[in-house]
């Protein structure tokens, strides 16, 4: 089994995965397939929507003497005419629904392997959420134990191990730990189906979040028996990889409309807001009035549309880096969907989300409404403020919000400012507080708010904004060249562009980078054109090059020596094996496999220092993952290595 990232937003990723039957890319909706009652058959599916992977049922195949006789003597890709992936499930879930059904837990499991399924589930115990704790742990326990009982039976299928816990954050997670340590090879997180069917999409979320946090990043996760579009969004921005969809086919046979943002009755519909094929060639009424069985052939194929559709703007927004945008307009169709997105808000949610946030994005960062001040991204900073950030002086004179980059808007009050004295300078901005000389960096300059802010966010960065400068003395703009003079003991003037890369890279590395960086005769080179920083020397040598886009540093060799000097192991780095240091210094990239430990606190899009096991410094590159990651895949790229110690 092949897994690899190719692209990431959000806890989000755009992978590449490797059946037997090929190569698929995720995040990807598998509609399921009935043997029995194929609404369209999966190389129609193919044709019209560009499916790549199905799901069918094998315990419906077991059960139907013909139907198991074909799949065992032909095997199940002639079975049902396709030829490309095909997940088959177990009966775990006919086993909730019908109660009491009669499958030998092995035995399903080498059926699925013999009839030649590329991915064939185990059959998990399917943990409702009105279990009490107890029935919920027992469930959980057999569940892992066939687990690793099917392990051992799967040649060379790939083999899905539900996670279950009915809502427990903690055995979920605990289920989670432990069938990661088994040779499996994808996590569906299941039991989630009653959940769903209640639009009880916080827990949902929790289920999902927990989940993840037990498993293994570097596999697959699928989110069982989530069909509806409504939600896939969210669960792809939490890490789900894929979905299954019987809802097209249920929700046609009742002729019911799938829409991005909720289900409709097509009796109800006056004017189809769609314009997918089937809805370009058929009117509202002239749908009404197709037979029965035309009817839900039509609305099976809209509703694949739909789907797939949201599919694809999914992934295009996790390469376009604007996923969170996606979440948030899509939350705000359901009010469900809206408590779904407030788990999030929970500091411990942002802080595990946070680790897989990029350092900064393609796109600007674009207001939706009040939950986006919520983004990790935004805590991530506002942490970093806190943290990293060193104010210079005891007084503070505080700008309104204006418009970016604020040193430019604000130019002549600044040059007014600093001929009298020397002050911080912060604007009060929607997003928080920005210290002017951080203008620049990502998101402060590259985020898109409205000139008026919702109470919720005003609140939140008022907080934050009190606790940066808390104990210091405030001042605002219109006083700050009449008031008393706050600092006549200072004489050096100051130089704007000094502080604006001190504050950048203590920022970006770390406290005290500055320190390391900039101990010796610095030259600032600007750009003719823009007159913006572009490249730093210290005593002679090239540290740094500051990118226009986002306004942080791409670390050169000169600048990685002073950061190794400086900060002690593990921070910035990234150790790889003795096999994988002559090609690092020939400036090949760091695979994934090859990593032995990292600096917890790196990353996506992080500048690293590529150490031996010795802590030599090797290179230095950019991360395109963070430490987990970089621990559990054993595919794709790790640091793109930019620049050798020779
Ligand atoms: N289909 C929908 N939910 C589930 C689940 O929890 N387990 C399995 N095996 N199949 C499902
Ligand atoms: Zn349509």
């Amino acid at each position: 089994m092949k897994f690899e990232i190719k692209d990431r937003d959000a806890a989000g990723r755009v992978c590449k995965f490797t059946t037997k039957h090929g190569t698929i890319t995720t995040p990807n909706l598998m509609p399921v397939v009935n043997p029995n009652k194929m609404l369209i058959s999966p190389r129609e599916m193919k044709k019209l929507f560009g499916t790549e992977i199905v799901i069918t049922n094998s315990y419906v195949i077991s059960k139907y003497e013909e139907l198991k006789k074909k799949a065992l003597q032909n095997g199940i890709h002639k079975l049902i005419d396709f030829d490309g992936p095909i997940m088959t499930d177990s009966g775990a879930f006919q086993t909730y629904v019908y109660g009491d059904v009669d499958i030998d837990p092995i035995e399903i499991v080498k059926f699925q392997r013999d009839i030649g399924s590329d991915i064939g589930t185990i059959l998990d115990v399917f943990g409702t959420p009105d279990l009490t704790r107890k029935e919920a742990e027992g469930g959980v326990k057999e569940t892992i134990k066939r687990a690793k009982m099917s392990a051992s039976e799967k040649n060379d299928m790939l083999l899905a191990c539900t996670v279950q816990g009915s809502i427990y954050p903690d055995l979920r997670m605990k289920c989670a730990k432990e069938i990661s340590k088994i040779d499996a090879d994808f996590y569906p997180i299941g039991g989630v189906v009653p959940l769903m069917e209640n639009q009880r999409y916080a827990d949902v979320v929790r289920c999902i979040i927990s989940s993840k946090q037990g498993l293994d990043p570097s596999k697959p996760v699928h989110l069982f028996g989530a069909g509806h579009p409504l939600i896939f969004p969210l669960a792809v921005a939490l890490g789900c990889d894929l979905f299954d969809s019987s809802a097209y086919a249920k929700y046609a046979t009742d002729g019911r409309m799938i829409f991005p943002w909720g289900t409709e009755k097509i009796m109800n519909i006056n004017e189809i807001p769609c314009c997918c094929p089937v809805c370009t060639k058929f009117t509202a009424s002239e749908l009404k009035k197709l037979e029965k069985s035309d009817l839900s052939l039509r609305l099976a194929e809209h509703n694949l549309h739909v789907s797939f559709t949201e599919m694809k703007k999914i992934r295009n927004a996790i390469a376009e880096g604007n996923l969170w945008e996606v979440v948030e307009r899509r939350t705000s169709s359901n009010p469900y969907l809206l408590d779904a997105l407030k788990v999030l808000r929970k500091t411990e949610n942002k802080i595990w989300l946070e680790k897989f946030e990029s350092v900064s994005k393609n796109k600007a960062l674009f207001y939706t409404g009040n939950h986006t001040i919520h983004r990790p991204i935004i805590y991530r900073i506002h942490r970093r403020l806190l943290n990293r950030y060193e104010h210079l002086y005891n007084t503070t004179v505080v700008f309104p919000e204006g418009n970016k980059p604020y040193s430019t808007y604000y130019s002549r009050k600044i040059k007014e400012i600093f001929k009298k004295k020397n002050v911080n300078l912060v604007v009060r901005s929607h997003l928080g507080p920005v210290p002017i000389e951080l203008d620049e960096m990502y998101p402060f300059a590259q985020s898109v708010f409205p000139k008026d802010i919702d109470i919720e966010t005003q609140e939140e960065s008022r907080k934050i904004f009190d606790e940066f400068l808390k104990e210091m003395k405030v001042i605002p703009w219109k006083e700050s060249t009449t008031s008393p003079e706050p600092d006549v003991s200072e004489k050096k003037k100051t130089d704007m562009d000094l502080r604006r890369i001190s504050a950048v890279s203590d920022m970006q590395f770390g406290k005290g980078a500055s320190e390391a960086l900039f101990n010796g005769q610095i030259e600032i080179v600007k750009s003719k054109k823009t007159g913006k920083i572009r490249n730093i020397y210290c005593d002679g040598k090239h540290i740094l090059s500051m990118r226009a886009s986002d306004g942080m540093f791409t670390l050169k060799i000169g600048g990685a020596h002073l950061l190794h000097k400086f900060f002690k192991y593990p921070m910035l780095r990234v150790v790889v094996e003795e096999d994988a240091v002559p090609f690092v210094r020939e400036g090949k990239s760091v695979f994934a496999k090859f990593v032995k430990d990292c600096d917890p606190a790196l990353i996506p899009l992080d500048e690293c220092l590529i150490v031996n096991t010795k802590d030599t410094l090797l290179a230095v590159g950019r991360c395109l993952l963070n430490k987990t990651e970089m621990l559990s895949f054993d595919y794709g790229i790790a640091v793109k290595t930019r620049e050798t110690n020779n």
